[in-house]
This record gives C-alpha cells, structure tokens and sequence, in this order.
C-alpha cells in the first residue's frame, strides 16, 4: 500500500504517505502557550509520517479566536520545542503552520481592536466564536502597505521561531479565507495598488510570504496550503483556475518542500466556473510534491497516489479521532468515531483521551 511507504519530502525521508492535516484545536492558554497535554497530543499522533500542527499566530495582531496558539515570544517557543522534541523521539516530523486570520477574527478577542484585511469588508452571513459567545463579524480595517510589508517580516519571524523550536519546516496556511486567501480572492480584495485589482497583484502577497520564509529558513522546508475552490469565509473568484494557475507557476520558481491542496468540500452548484477536482486541475502543473486533502479514506487515499499527482494524502478528521491511523489502515481496524462537541477548546476529553488499538 503506498500510503503505508517511505517518501521522501524535501531533504527528509517520512516513514509513510500520510499527513495528519492541520487542525486547529483551541487549548492553548490565553497567552497563546501550548501546554504537556499538547505535547501528548501530537506525540500520539507521532506515527504519521507528517504532522501539520494547528495554525499558530506569528503575532499578536494574527490572532483571531481565542485559546489559539502564537509563536512570537519566547515562552511561546519553550513550549512547542517540548512538542517538538517528543515528535522527534518517537520518529516523526512536524511542521508549523503559520496564520494570520486577517478579518477572520473580533475586536472582543483582540483588546478591542479591529481585525485587519486587504479591504474594508466584513464577512456576511456567518458569524464567528468568541470567548464572549457567537458574535457577528465586524468591518476589518484595511491594511496599508507599510503594515502589509510588517505582516511579511513577521512571517519570516516566525518561521525562523519556528525552527529555533525544532520544527522541521513550516506551511503557509493560505486556505480556507484567512488572511493571504483573502489576499487571492477578488470578493476580499478590492484594493488598487500594487496588492489588488489584477491576478498578478492579488498573488502578491502570497508570493512575497512564501520568498520571505524561503529566506528566513532556506530551501526545503517551506510549504503552502491553498484551497482554489473553497468559498468558506466570502472567498469568491469569478475563475480560480485565472487566479490560482498563475500562483502554483510561481511557487514552482521557489525551492519549497510541498505544496498542500485542499479540495473543496462545499456543493458547486452555484459556482459552474470552479474546478470539480482541485488536486488534479492545480496539482498537475505543480513541480513541487503535492500533499492532498480533504475527504480522503484509506481507499480513495490510494486511490489518490495511485493517480500519481499526489505523494502524499492529509488526513484531518481520521487523524483526529484515531491517533494511530497508520496502524488501523494497515491491519484493517475499525475507526473511533469523531466528538464534534470537543473539536474546540475543553480539556484531554476529545483530545488525548481517544484510544489506541489494543495489542
Ligand atoms: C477541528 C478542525 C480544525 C481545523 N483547523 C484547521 C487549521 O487550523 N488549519 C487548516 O489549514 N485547516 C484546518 N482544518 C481543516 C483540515 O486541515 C482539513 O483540511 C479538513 O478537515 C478536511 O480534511 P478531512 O476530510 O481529512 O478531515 C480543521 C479541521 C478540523 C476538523
């Protein structure tokens, strides 16, 4: 089974082709510092050949919902180098995934102040959780260049924070409307300098993101994850394959370790222009190993590689619920059921208290 084989991602050998894929789980503390209980957590889940950490703030202004963790000030790294350390001790690899919310967020959990985007527009029709319950989202207040350029150099902050930790890389988390997707979107993205207004300056901010990463850690342990076809948070692109092409050409002029696409998992009824099957229309004109996600089994997973885009398959969910899902694909198992009810924040219950397969 080739999910179960070696592969090589960038300078490092994996022991197999499943990730576990970026979940955030909301159980740092209010100082964004993770604590032994997220030690255990990835430590459990050490028999992936990849992990893909929850997304974690590179600044304070990043952060947008509660008990989410940073990784801008040194208690924050003392304590994702224990994480690090123990995934390494048992024989994984693990990487960082960077975020910044953009307008994804509330003033409620920002000292009051209003979350920033490349526009002035609020997200319609959704609301967002706050530590002071649902709340509707608020109009962000639009980023000037001088901070877009401070945003990029906290990236790059970051990622060398990252490797101070331990990590053996880091991904952009440019999925699922946060801040560099709404960078890429033209429903987000209405600015007229050299930021918005064409393909070419809506793939900018992404691009000097992904250059500023490669600088601050060097070649092979930077990836990217983006989902052209999710329309989650008021993404729109009136043609994603004009927008996100262009992009995955210019990443392959980067020297990264993957690129991490994200099918979308909403109907596409009223979007006749979006590509059915994002790994395959964008994972095929990518140089760079392709991760793929989203809605994946142990059978469409190999299905999957067997195509030959994708090396490897992140399991988000599965990997969640089952913390030694190598081990169940191989034998067979059966699945512990996930607990959406203890998907965000709470304690070890839905965390580290799911159970392993007996001997
Ligand atoms: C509880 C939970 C938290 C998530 N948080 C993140 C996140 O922090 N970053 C991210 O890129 N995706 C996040 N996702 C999306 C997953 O990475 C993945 O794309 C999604 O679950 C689809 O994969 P699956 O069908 O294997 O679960 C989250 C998903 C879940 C279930």
């Amino acid at each position: 089974m080739k999910l179960l084989e070696k592969v090589t991602l960038g300078k490092q050998t994996l022991k197999n082709a499943m990730a576990m894929a970026p979940m955030t789980r909301s159980r740092a503390n209010r100082a964004g510092v993770v604590s032994d209980l997220t030690v255990l957590y990835y430590t459990q889940r050490a028999s992936a050949g990849l992990l893909l950490t929850e997304a974690i703030n590179i600044s304070e202004q990043a952060l947008g919902s509660p008990l989410t963790p940073s990784l801008y000030n040194q208690e924050q790294i003392d304590a994702w180098k224990k994480v690090t350390k123990s995934v390494h001790d048992n024989g994984g690899a693990i990487y960082a995934q960077l975020w910044h919310t953009g307008r994804v967020g509330h003033s409620v959990d920002r000292d009051g102040k209003l979350p920033v985007a490349p526009s002035a527009i609020g997200i319609k029709g959704q609301q967002h959780f706050t530590s002071q319950g649902i709340k509707d989202y608020e109009t962000p207040q639009e980023l000037t260049i001088v901070e877009i350029r401070q945003i990029v150099k906290d990236y790059g902050q970051a990622a060398k924070n990252a490797i101070e930790a331990g990590f053996d890389g880091v991904e952009l988390h440019a999925a699922f409307g946060y801040l560099p997707n709404q960078f890429l979107s033209e429903s987000a993205n209405l600015r007229t300098d050299e930021y918005g207004g064409s393909v070419e300056n809506r793939n900018r901010f992404v691009l000097e993101v992904m250059q500023e990463l490669v600088t601050a850690i060097g070649s092979d342990k930077v990836g990217v994850k983006l989902s052209p076809t999710v329309y989650y948070n008021n993404i729109e692109n009136s043609d994603p394959e004009a927008q996100f092409k262009p992009l995955i050409q210019a990443l392959n002029e980067l020297p990264l370790s993957y690129i991490h696409l994200m099918n979308g998992m909403l109907p596409l009824d009223n979007h006749p222009n979006y590509p059915k099957n994002a790994v395959e229309t964008f994972g095929s004109i990518s140089k760079h190993l392709v991760i793929a996600n989203a809605g994946f089994n142990k059978e469409t997973g190999e299905a999957e590689l067997e195509k030959g885009i994708a090396k490897i398959i992140a399991y988000g969910s599965l990997f969640l619920a089952n913390p030694d899902l190598p081990r169940r694909f191989e034998l067979n198992a059966e699945f512990n059921q996930l607990d959406h009810a203890t998907m965000y924040g709470g304690s070890e219950h839905g965390y580290t208290d799911y159970p392993f397969l007996k001997d």
